[in-house]
């Protein structure tokens, strides 16, 4: 205990050589151990050791306590818990600021500009175990993380459960949808008070009474189960990680890191969407050359099924028929879509396909879907077929053929696929080492192995994946950029089968919580308004535009049927116009579960496409046009709902399209109805 003493005053005295502050630290610390401040000094990162070495950290902005102390350390199964006893050796504190070029993404450049403290600490003998606890801190927010080196104490290291605390100092609401749960990542998303919250998945996002907005999350998910948030008692929660079905929760050997446990902190919710701080976390593109992966637009043999028009499986109503894709493939081409998915082209889906009794082929086509035709006709009309791989949550069966499935697919130059894994949380199924299978979750260990094997071998082939039911998005797009988008909260289809469909607060809920993580293949733009039956969706026509530039994908799916948007060509036209692909991304407005206005700048031209939803309330927003080029000046086309437009009523397809010369000086005012929205391309149009 004595050298731990002279150890921390050492520290203390070389924290203020190195310029480090000390930190507000709040009456429930035990000894500070050294502090951080972010780069613009408002967010502060203090780590303290209680008298028997426990470690904790406390987070504070512009002076107030956010994060409370709270615990680090590991619960093991091959050792004694690792979380006491704990001395710091050594502590480095660096800066790093760069701005790096996404191939595709919200923004084209992006600014990484941290400082970093690395800290090294032993447990006192017998143990001698070393662990590095590294903190980044941003000016929108913390990462930190585990560093295992490899030592003979502990080279196997078998977690249990992760012993890292976020305790929520300020009484805060939160926006949150359960983990661990039969729907995996499809409840949802709920708003209450935070000390309510039972297991949460991230990202999880609160509000504090002065409007501080926190986004609990991780980055960097690699070769680790995911991490849900418990909540232990009042606003404490806990990391819990998901289960294994077969040991310890991790088995991993050192050397190696946890992913990053962020916190994406901002004074209101448009700064939260404005972060890049998950993708910052991420590795720099490991692939190189990507100029084969391509956002895209596209329609496809979906919607008709969900709607019960058409089946997956084989019969008299089987919409994977060649002629019934030609029809698909003869629209994109003159409306200027660039892919055409198509579900159900092979075997596999007729009787039970989700679980234990899936058994698809990933290489065998229905007799009536010509695939080798389709694609070459296709590729004549300058369109690309979409491959799609469900495996019904069977990841065993889908492993074996996988390598001969993207062959297939590459072979006739079929350049993207989206995969599914459909089935109940927890019953996924699981090669075993002994060639015998067995259930777990898709967010546990082996299971984040399996998606990044998916995306890392689909990309030997040149393949861009888009994953449905995946593991949730941590920002390894950065590292992987093939790894184009996924679902990871209830999409569209929900708004088809009901039970329930989606609320009206919905998409405004997924813009500050799942979007925070990354792009999601929503599958917006039902004009039709309707689902199974003509039940009525929450949203207008407005609304539904909109989607398409407020929930963000590089591949975006106009999901409605080819004769709904023959029937309304108006709304069509911004369909067809908007981009995926962008140069630029500004919040300005957004309310947790409310509203958003998104802007958003073509990365291919000057444009601007600007996108507002609101939840049941009808709201006024005014927008000012001063992210536009001041020296231009620019053509509204407006999507805006119409006076009658309800989406609780006959009249939510009431829509007005018009036209309006616009500069940078003008604002406009946004009228959005109850479930409303608005959708406008701003042209640029002279100097
Ligand atoms: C669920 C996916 O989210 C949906 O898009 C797909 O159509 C079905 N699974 C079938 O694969």
């Amino acid at each position: 205990m004595k050298s731990f003493s002279i150890k921390i005053r050492l520290l203390r005295v070389s924290s203020l050589l190195l310029g480090l502050s000390l930190g507000n630290i709040s009456a429930w610390a035990d000894e500070t151990l050294t502090s951080i401040t972010s780069p613009n000094q408002l967010l502060n990162v203090a780590v303290q050791a209680a008298g028997d070495g426990r470690l904790s950290y406390t987070v504070t902005r512009r002076g107030k306590t956010l994060i409370a102390p709270s615990r680090l350390g590991f619960l093991l199964t091959n050792a004694p818990q690792l979380d006491a006893g704990f001395k710091l050796e050594k502590q480095s504190l660096s800066e790093h600021d760069d701005t790096w070029e996404q191939p595709w993404g919200e923004r084209h450049f992006v600014r990484n500009h941290y400082k970093e403290l690395r800290l090294d600490v032993v447990q006192k003998p017998p143990f001698d175990r070393h662990l590095t606890i590294v903190f980044r801190v941003f000016d929108d927010g913390i990462g930190f993380r585990y560093e295992f080196p490899d030592q003979a104490q502990l080279h196997e290291v078998k977690i249990s459960d992760e012993l890292t605390e976020f305790v929520v100092a300020p009484a805060a609401t939160a926006w949150w949808q359960q983990g661990g749960e039969v729907w995996a990542l499809e409840y949802p998303i709920q708003k209450t008070a935070l000390s309510e919250v039972g297991m949460a998945n991230t990202p999880m996002t609160i509000r504090t009474a002065d409007g501080t907005h926190i986004a609990f999350h991780e980055a960097a998910l690699i070769d680790y189960p995911s991490m849900w948030l418990r909540k232990v008692t009042g606003q404490k929660l806990r990391a819990h990680l998901t289960p294994s079905a077969t040991g310890p929760a991790v088995e991993r050997q050192a050397p190696f890191n946890t992913p990053w446990r962020t916190l994406q902190i901002a004074d209101n919710a448009a700064g939260l969407y404005m972060s890049d701080l998950i993708l910052n976390l991420n590795e720099p593109n490991k692939l190189g050359d990507v100029s084969w992966v391509h956002p895209a637009k596209y329609i496809g043999v979906w919607w008709e099924m969900h709607l019960e028009k058409s089946t997956w499986g084989a019969g008299p109503k089987h919409g994977a028929n060649t002629a019934n894709v030609k029809r698909y493939i003869d629209f994109a081409a003159k409306q200027g879509f660039q892919g055409v998915l198509v579900e159900g082209w092979n075997q596999g889906w007729d009787g039970n396909w989700v679980g234990a009794e899936a058994n698809f082929s990933f290489t065998k086509p229905y007799p009536d879907f010509d695939l080798p035709g389709l694609s070459a006709y296709a590729k004549e009309k300058g369109v690309n077929l979409i491959g799609h791989h469900e495996t019904g949550g069977h990841i065993a069966n889908y492993e074996a053929q996988m390598d001969a499935g993207y062959q297939l697919y590459a072979s006739l130059g079929i350049n993207s696929i989206k995969s599914g894994y459909v089935t109940d949380g927890g019953t996924a199924i699981f090669p075993s080492a002994n060639g015998q299978h067995h259930f777990g979750y898709t967010d546990s260990q082996e299971g984040t192995r399996h998606y990044l094997k998916a995306v890392q071998e689909a990309a030997r082939y040149h393949i861009a994946i888009d994953t449905h039911e995946p593991i949730k998005d941590t920002g390894l797009r950065r590292t992987y950029p093939n790894w184009l988008s996924r679902e990871g909260a209830r999409g569209m289809e929900y708004n088809a089968w009901g039970n329930p469909i989606n609320s009206v607060e919905h998409e405004a809920n997924l813009v500050f919580t799942r979007m925070l993580s990354g792009p999601m293949d929503y599958t917006p733009g039902i004009l039709s308004l309707e689902g199974v039956k003509g039940r009525p969706i929450n949203s207008t026509v407005a609304k539904q535009l909109a989607s398409f530039v407020v929930i963000y994908s590089p591949v975006m799916m106009a999901a409605d049927l080819i004769e709904n948007y023959e029937k309304f060509p108006g709304a069509f036209q911004f369909i067809k116009d908007v981009p995926t692909d962008w140069a630029d991304t500004r919040v300005l407005h957004g309310a947790v579960g409310e509203y958003a206005t998104i802007a958003r700048k073509d990365l291919h031209s000057n444009d601007w496409y600007v996108g507002a939803i609101t939840d049941g309330k009808a709201r006024t927003l005014d927008l000012a046009l001063d992210f536009l080029d001041p020296d231009k000046t620019y053509v509204a086309e407006i999507y805006r709902d119409g006076k009658q437009a309800d989406y609780r009523n006959a009249h939510r397809h009431d829509i007005i399209i018009e036209k309006k010369i616009v500069t940078a000086k003008q604002h406009l005012s946004l009228q959005l109805a109850p479930g409303g929205g608005q959708a406008i391309r701003l042209k640029q149009s002279g100097g």
